[in-house]
């Protein structure tokens, strides 16, 4: 916050809850301008990624995942696990290699405001009761949210390319998906490689709410 700022948010402040109010709302703007600017930034950024991850962050490619609604903080660090060559992939690593900080951020704003496309596809609905359950035994909604859209530096799942969330979860579980902290990799250690196809598929379908 700028001084100027300071001295007139603390004197509307005192002409009472209202104005105080409303001179939150107006600090919270300010604060919001940057993210905006963010977004607009990362908007021409992105162009190179969209051959691959589609333009607003819907892939159209099985093994591609989509960046659209991921949470801003996910995106950031699987950026940095890339970019530090703590995370490799042929396809994705040489565009991770040459990104600044400020290139992490805008990328990350923007593809986080992107909306996520409806799935086109219904999971059987056997799939969709049995993997349910294994979900909620496995504490996947605890980490990943009821809903499964993710939050801070933990992924939506809900909605993503099938191929890919089998392969992350077969590498998962075989321990060799490097990773921020650890926590998935435990995480999988408890599934059944059987079930690892219905949980992609029940993933993959799952309408973001
Ligand atoms: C040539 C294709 C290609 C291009 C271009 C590309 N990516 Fe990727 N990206 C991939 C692939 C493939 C993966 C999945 C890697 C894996 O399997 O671990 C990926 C993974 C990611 C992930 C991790 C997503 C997740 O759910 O774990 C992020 C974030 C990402 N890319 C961002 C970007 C950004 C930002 C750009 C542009 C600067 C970009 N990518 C350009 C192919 C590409
Ligand atoms: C203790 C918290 C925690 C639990 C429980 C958990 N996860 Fe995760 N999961 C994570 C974190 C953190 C990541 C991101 C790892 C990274 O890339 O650094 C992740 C990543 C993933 C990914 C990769 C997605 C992508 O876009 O790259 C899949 C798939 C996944 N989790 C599925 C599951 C499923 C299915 C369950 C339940 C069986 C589960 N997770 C339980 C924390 C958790």
């Amino acid at each position: 916050m700028t001084p100027s700022l300071q001295v007139r948010f603390s004197s509307v402040q005192s002409k009472g809850k209202t104005a105080a109010l409303s001179a939150a709302v107006f600090v919270l703007t300010l604060a919001c301008a940057p993210v905006f600017a963010g977004v607009e930034e990362g908007r021409a950024k992105a162009a190179v990624c969209g051959a691959c991850h589609g333009v607003d962050g819907n892939s159209l490619l099985p093994n591609i995942p989509s960046l659209a609604g991921q949470p801003q903080q996910f995106i950031v660090t699987a950026l940095y696990m890339f970019r530090e060559g703590k995370r490799v992939n042929e396809q994705m690593s040489p565009f991770a290699e040459k990104l600044s900080n400020a290139d992490l951020k805008d990328l990350a704003q923007y593809f986080a405001a992107q909306k996520l496309a409806a799935p086109t596809t219904q999971a059987a609905a056997g799939t969709v009761e049995k993997a349910a359950a294994i979900t909620q035994a496995n504490n996947c909604v605890a980490c990943h949210t009821p809903s499964l859209v993710g939050q801070q530096h933990i992924p939506r799942l809900a909605g993503q390319q099938q191929a890919y969330l089998l392969d992350q979860l077969q590498k998962f579980k075989a321990g060799t998906r490097p990773e921020f902290d650890g926590t998935m990799t435990s995480a999988a250690q408890a599934l059944q490689t059987a079930d690892l196809p219905l949980l992609a598929e029940y993933l993959a379908t799952l309408l973001v709410p």
